[in-house]
């Protein structure tokens, strides 16, 4: 029983890049970490390079492809997959050979913090991307599932490779495309062996956005409203001032005002309508 189920052996490192601003200290400007993985579980092994914090490509291990995140480097130079390859085999090969020879433990589990959010600022009916994060795990073992009111979601998803995280934890992202309504509830179901029961990632839209929502309805009516009194009281005005048997009234600002002002309150209507309809 506690024999050894899974042991990762994973070789990440740091390569600096230098710089000597002025007669100074050190200063790392940018960080490039490569992180490559072996493990007797699913996945039986990773490797990515990621550049500042994004990544910047990883090997599809199945397809035996270079995979690229950040296009901008792979026309700057290119990355042969089988390097990668060789290099987890030799890993496993390692693996392999530490526990005949050893009577290894596994080493704890860490449990995964989830967190779900999306993409884009939120608007009802226009599409958006769900982002799952889930963090600080260790071994690099996940079950996640998008749900949808309960209901288990396929389509529109997708996801990226074991990423690193820190104190030689993982991370890694799964998206799910939607569109937001009032009444869908979402959640990033996640397993993983350092919990007891799954952790479940919710989202739903925001109260203070549905209110908000009525609210610039409310506004925009009222501005509306605002508008066609100050047309007609313009009009009445200007027909008064127009009247040849009466003086013209001292001091009334010309009509342009409150047509002008109607004018912008239509414009803002109709954008709304317009986004609304969308
Ligand atoms: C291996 O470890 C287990 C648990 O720690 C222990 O019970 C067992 O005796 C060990 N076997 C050998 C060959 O050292
Ligand atoms: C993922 O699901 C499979 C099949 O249900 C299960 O065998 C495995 O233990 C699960 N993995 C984790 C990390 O929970």
């Amino acid at each position: 029983m506690f024999q050894t189920k899974a042991q990762a052996l994973a070789a990440s490192f740091l390569a600096f890049m230098l710089s000597l601003p002025g007669s100074g200290a050190i200063k790392a400007d940018h960080v490039a970490m490569y992180d490559i993985f072996a493990q007797t579980q699913k996945p039986s092994g990773d490797c990515m390079y990621e550049f500042d914090g994004d990544e910047q490509f990883y090997v599809d291990l199945d397809r035996e492809e270079t995979v690229w995140g950040l296009r901008e480097f792979s026309t700057v130079y290119s990355f042969e997959a089988q390097g990668a390859l060789s290099y987890i085999l030799s890993l496993k090969d390692n693996l392999r050979a530490l526990l005949q020879r050893h009577n290894i433990t596994r080493v704890p589990s860490e449990p995964p913090e989830v967190t779900v959010f999306p993409k884009n600022p939120v608007e009802l009916g226009q599409p958006n991307i769900l982002i799952c994060h889930v963090d600080r795990f260790f071994p690099p073992m996940l079950n996640v599932t998008w749900l949808r009111n309960g209901h288990r979601v396929t389509e529109g998803t997708s996801e990226t490779v074991f990423l690193p995280s820190t104190e030689l934890r993982f991370q890694k992202f799964h998206y799910l495309t939607f569109i937001p309504t009032a009444e869908d509830v979402y959640n990033c179901r996640v397993e993983h062996w350092g919990l007891g029961q799954p952790s479940l990632g919710h989202w739903e839209m925001p109260e203070t956005l549905q209110v908000t929502e009525t609210m610039e309805n409310v506004v925009c009516a009222l501005g509306l409203l605002v508008a066609l009194v100050g047309i007609v009281i313009g009009g009445v005005l200007i027909a008064g001032a127009l009247r040849p048997d009466q003086d013209p009234l001292p001091g009334v600002p010309g009509t342009p005002v409150s047509d002008c002002a109607g004018d912008e309150v239509h414009a803002c209507c109709a954008e709304r309508r317009e986004r609304s309809r969308r």
